[in-house]
């Protein structure tokens, strides 16, 4: 495994490499769920690069930039094991030259939800992966299901922009106890990691709802309320239940949906989600 930083040395290294090559972009602070993303890559393509960087641009004004998790030595141990092929660690002033002005700016998905929770979110990730995508040129690249509007925000970048990239979404990764992974879990005292489990407790109370035929948008938005008002430490910031595509918020679910909650325990903010209907097999059919 290779380690760069410049751009001169990625393309060298780019040059050598096997096609086709997956992408793994990544800030860093390794879990599980990234090496699930690592290992599918290196079953797909030839050649995998990950890429580790703590995007300044996506992360607002009052958000954990400066205490954002990092440990770089225990990431490439990591990524070694996992089979990654290069890691590209490159430094700010590459991704960002000085008077830097040009931006992508994905419209309509990115003003719900996360993006309206997080103004100016999704215009730092779509600049960063648009800019990733151009210096590696992947055939694929790998993200997870657990930031599902980022999912939807990069397919519309790619899809409008014509991006030549295969965009492969790999399952949320949780602990057994049904925690999602997230690099934000560190900053959780014991007593919080238990409420955290909230999250997924609401999302697996309403997808029972709905196995058991509660299609009903309103009542699934209101079954996951309930359950988060049982946990005082957990602040909700949104229940949604809506289109996957569009993230509309739906009346009724027709076909599919994304039920997704953003919550605060303590200071430590939180996602998580669950499509409808599920394949999850944690969400059975109530009897
Ligand atoms: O999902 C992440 O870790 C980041 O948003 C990404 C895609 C690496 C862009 O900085």
């Amino acid at each position: 495994m290779r380690v760069v930083s410049s751009l001169k040395d990625l393309n060298l290294e780019r040059e050598n490499l096997p096609k086709p090559i997956g992408l793994v972009p990544t800030m860093g602070f390794l879990h599980e769920g990234h090496l699930s993303l690592v290992r599918e890559s290196v079953k797909q393509c030839a050649s995998t690069v990950v890429s580790i960087f703590i995007n300044p641009t996506q992360f607002g004004p009052k958000e954990d930039l400066a205490k954002y998790p990092r440990d770089l030595k225990r990431d490439l141990s990591l990524l070694e094991n996992a089979g990654a092929d290069v890691v590209w660690c490159p430094e700010e002033a590459i991704m960002y030259p000085p008077g830097f002005q040009t931006w992508i700016n994905v419209e309509e998905v990115t003003n719900k939800l996360e993006g309206a929770m997080r103004p100016g979110h999704f215009r730092g990730v779509a600049t960063i992966v648009g800019k990733l995508f151009n210096a590696v040129l992947p055939q694929k690249a790998y993200f997870g299901q657990k930031d599902a509007q980022q999912v939807v925000v990069i397919r519309r970048m790619v899809k409008d922009l014509n991006f030549q990239v295969e965009i492969i979404v790999c399952p949320i990764v949780r602990e057994t106890d049904g925690l999602a992974l997230s690099s934000r879990n560190i900053y959780l005292s014991t007593e919080e990691r238990k409420a955290a489990l909230v999250l997924s407790k609401a999302l697996k109370t309403a997808g029972a709802a709905y196995n058991n035929g509660d299609h009903d948008a309103e009542n699934l938005r209101r079954i996951m309320l309930k359950v988060f008002n049982t946990e005082p430490l957990a602040k909700v910031q949104y229940i949604s239940c809506a289109d996957p595509d569009t993230l509309d918020e739906l009346i009724h679910v027709d076909s599919c949906a994304l039920l997704s909650v953003a919550v605060y325990i303590g200071s430590t903010r939180l996602i998580d989600n669950l499509s409808l209907p599920c394949s999850d097999d944690r969400v059975e059919k109530a009897a």
